[in-house]
C-alpha cells in the first residue's frame, strides 16, 4: 500500500492506466493495433479545444470576476483559462503562493477560498465570481506575525520554505475544520501537504500547537 509524506497509509484506490496496461498483456497484435486507431481518433477529437488552449492570452475572449484577495476587493479582467494560482502570482504579483506541481499533487498552492482550503492550481479564478481568497501574504499583521507563522518558526517547521506558505494555510484550514486533535489527525488531514525536506515533525507541532491556543 502506497504510504503519503506524512507516512500515512493511502487508501488503495482504482487505477485505470495500471488496470489497461496489465490487459495489454492478454491481447492480440490486431486488438492492439486497434486500439492505436481508437486513441488516434479519441486524440483527433479534442483538436479545436486544444487549439483554443493553445491561444494566446490577447486573443482569448477576457473574463470579468470580481475578487476579494486578502481582504482587497478587485474587480480583474482575466483569461477564462487562469487559475487561481496564475491570477495570484502573475496578475496580483502575490508570489507568496507557490507553485510546486501545478496538477494538485503537492499542496504548495494552497490557500483559503470563502474560508475553505483549496489547491489554487486546480481553480478556475473565474468559475468564484465574489469570493474571498486568503492567501499568505494575509495572514500578519504589519510585523506581528499571524500565531501559526510563529509556531512554523517556533518548532523548526520548514527548511528550504518553498511548501511552507501552503502549509501554514493547510495548516489554518486543518485547525478551522476541526481536525487538529490529536498528532496522528494532524498527519492525516495533512497529508496532501508534501515537505521536499521533510520537515514533517515541526509542522505538525507547529498546528497541534497552534490549534491548542485558546
Ligand atoms: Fe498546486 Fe502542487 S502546485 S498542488
Ligand atoms: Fe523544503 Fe518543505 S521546507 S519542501
Amino acid at each position: 500500500m502506497a504510504k503519503s509524506e506524512f507516512g500515512r497509509a493511502k487508501a488503495p484506490g482504482p487505477n485505470a492506466a495500471e488496470a489497461a496496461c496489465s490487459d495489454l498483456g492478454t491481447l492480440s497484435r490486431r486488438d492492439v493495433l486497434q486500439l492505436a486507431g481508437g486513441a488516434a481518433c479519441f486524440a483527433a477529437v479534442p483538436a479545436d479545444t486544444a487549439q483554443a488552449a493553445r491561444l494566446p492570452a490577447e486573443e482569448a475572449t477576457m473574463a470579468s470576476v470580481r475578487l476579494t484577495v486578502n481582504g482587497h476587493t478587485q474587480q480583474l479582467a482575466i483569461d477564462p483559462r487562469q487559475s487561481l494560482l496564475d491570477v495570484l502570482r502573475e496578475t496580483l504579483d502575490l508570489t507568496g503562493t507557490k507553485k510546486g506541481c501545478n496538477q494538485g499533487a503537492c499542496g504548495a498552492c494552497t490557500v483559503l477560498l470563502d474560508g475553505k482550503r483549496v489547491v489554487s492550481c486546480l481553480t478556475l479564478a473565474a468559475m468564484h465570481e465574489g469570493a474571498a481568497v486568503t492567501t499568505i501574504e494575509g495572514l500578519a499583521r504589519g510585523d506581528d506575525l499571524h500565531p501559526l507563522q510563529a509556531a512554523f518558526i517556533q518548532h523548526d517547521g520548514l527548511q528550504c520554505g518553498f511548501c511552507t506558505p501552503g502549509q501554514i494555510m493547510s495548516g489554518l484550514g486543518c485547525i478551522a475544520e476541526g481536525h487538529a486533535g490529536s498528532p496522528e489527525e494532524i498527519q492525516f488531514w495533512m497529508s496532501g501537504n508534501i515537505c521536499r525536506c521533510g520537515a514533517y515533525p515541526g509542522i505538525v507541532a507547529a498546528v497541534a500547537d497552534t490549534a491548542g491556543r485558546p
